[in-house]
């Protein structure tokens, strides 16, 4: 690995704007909603508040203490924990190069949607819109049409986030968020407060916040929290690894991971106040009960629900409509830059590349797979199970196994725990240790267990079994075979540990050479 000095972030706030930039992201918006009323309403708060507090924090911790202690992206941060789980750290790698390749499609409709917004272009049938007239959706099997109406916004999304990455951590990254964050706090706020003046919008927070405790002994809410942690915090596909490899040597870890976290969720409740107050309008127009409405998950609600609600708004439909999908878009595209720079680090590290060849290698692969498959009849049959399968068996399975790894077999817990109290005034006491080897194992595992029955038992979505053995299967087997192989191959200059944190911040406020 070429020694060049390690970019940093400017400030603390600059690091925690784009920690949370990357944390918030479509899964708040829709994904949270959705599952929380799915899963008791009101009484799901209960195990997810739990989920956040035992593992996603810890988890968040263990994130940022491996990320800084080594400085390096997860395949050199993980090789100088232990040789060979450098796979890990590819394997992290991977599942990030996965997602960003669907992620920004999903951007690039809520781009079309924004201007579809203006005069409701949708039409009456919304769900008929977006599957036929929008995404030209056919049976899953080959490929057999292009649409440019989707190619065009995908494309820019990628120029957009490839720039941002060029300019580098400081004046790209943490420049993005500083604006991208407040102005969608304000769009977003906004949003919420003309749905909270909706008629039916107690009715529609009663549905989300009336709890039924009887849900709550149910193991699949337990399942369903700890899952909604994991995607939301971004935990498990190596960006807070990443992101915190470019902090201070004297930075307040723990402290970050609990502002990071916090600020996470209080905008997913926020989401949920203000979908489930829009869904309660719906809900006194039509005959359909709240969940119908929502549809099968993420896309039906804001790609089909939302549309038809905005349809029928008694005034402000186009502003309400632009509100919505702007916000989309720019909680989408401040993970999407998260998501890809784990890519781009890895390439720097593993090749000693600087900062542009190695966004235009890295990055400009993803984009060319992504714009390759998704503007086509395929792509939505192709993101759901792909999106499907690297859940659970990328992003979920990573986690059980960094933890498993790291705590039961390296005992590098102690370590580390010393590493991320050292500029913190926070104690992590026994209890960091309790959650990482004990409590998010066990519920990984049998989240994990319970996910693989249903698969094994059930071809996922009813799709053909070869769609989903290549789409699905393949892709996440397909992940950890490549992140094995990648971990084999010999390192020119392999990391040692000497940019380690603990070592004198010489270089400190230094900008990365492109
Ligand atoms: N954490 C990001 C999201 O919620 C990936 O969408």
């Amino acid at each position: 690995m070429a020694q060049q000095p390690r970019e940093q972030w400017g400030t603390r706030a600059g690091f925690l704007l784009a920690a949370i930039g990357s944390a918030i992201g479509l899964g708040n918006i829709w994904r949270f909603p959705y599952i929380a009323y799915d899963n008791g309403g009101g009484a799901f708060i209960v195990p997810y508040l739990i989920a956040l507090l035992t593992a996603g924090i810890p988890l968040l911790i263990l994130s940022y203490a491996i990320g800084h202690r080594f400085r390096a992206s997860p395949p050199a941060a993980f090789r100088q924990l232990s040789r060979p789980a450098e796979a890990i750290g590819w394997w992290q790698v991977l599942i990030s190069f996965v997602i960003a390749v669907y992620y920004a499609v999903i951007i690039a409709w809520a781009v079309r949607y924004a201007g579809f917004s203006l005069g409701q272009q949708w039409g009456d049938d919304t769900e008929a819109f977006m599957v036929q007239d929008f995404l030209q959706t056919s049976d899953p099997g080959g490929i057999s049409s292009y649409i440019p109406g989707i190619t065009v916004p995908l494309v820019a999304v990628w120029v957009l986030v490839l720039l941002v990455l060029c300019f580098g951590i400081r004046r790209g990254i943490e420049w993005a968020n500083k604006i991208f964050i407040p102005l969608l706090v304000v769009l977003f706020g906004v949003l919420v407060v003309r749905a909270l003046f909706l008629d039916g919008a107690a009715e529609g927070l009663n549905a989300l916040f009336q709890p039924q405790w009887s849900e709550i002994t149910n193991s699949g809410v337990w399942v369903a929290a700890y899952g909604q942690i994991f995607f939301s915090l971004s935990i498990g596909f190596g960006i807070m690894v990443t992101y915190a490899s470019y902090l201070r040597r004297r930075s307040d870890l723990p402290g970050s991971a609990l502002v990071a976290g916090l600020a996470n969720s209080s905008f997913e409740l926020l989401a949920g106040i203000g979908v489930f107050a829009t869904l309660g309008f719906m809900a006194t127009t039509s005959e359909a009960g709240i969940l119908d409405l929502i549809g099968e998950g993420g896309v039906g609600l804001a790609f089909m629900a939302f549309p038809e609600i905005i349809s029928n708004m008694p005034f402000g439909a186009d502003v309400f409509g632009l509100l919505f999908f702007v916000s989309l878009v720019i909680a989408g595209l401040s993970s999407l830059i998260s998501i890809v720079q784990v890519v781009v680090s890895a390439v720097q590290d593993r090749t000693g590349m600087g900062r542009v060849p190695a966004v235009l290698t890295g990055g400009g692969l993803a984009a060319v797979v992504s714009i390759g498959l998704f503007p086509t009849d395929q792509g939505l049959n192709i993101l759901d199970t792909a999106d499907n399968f690297i859940n659970n068996y990328g992003i979920a399975l990573a986690s059980l196994v960094l933890v498993v790894v790291v705590s039961w077999l390296l005992r590098r817990l102690p370590m580390l725990q010393a590493h991320a109290q050292r500029y913190s005034s926070i104690s992590l006491a026994g209890w960091w240790k309790v959650c990482l080897g004990l409590v998010t194992p066990v519920i990984l595992g049998v989240m994990l267990w319970q996910n693989l029955q249903t698969d094994l038992a059930e071809t996922y979505g009813g799709y053909p079994e070869a769609f989903v053995n290549s789409m699905g299967w393949g892709v996440a087997i397909g992940a950890v075979v490549l992140a094995i192989v990648l971990s084999l191959l010999p390192w020119k200059n392999a990391p040692t540990g000497t940019a380690s944190a603990d070592q004198d911040e010489s270089g400190a406020g230094e900008e990365g050479k492109s």
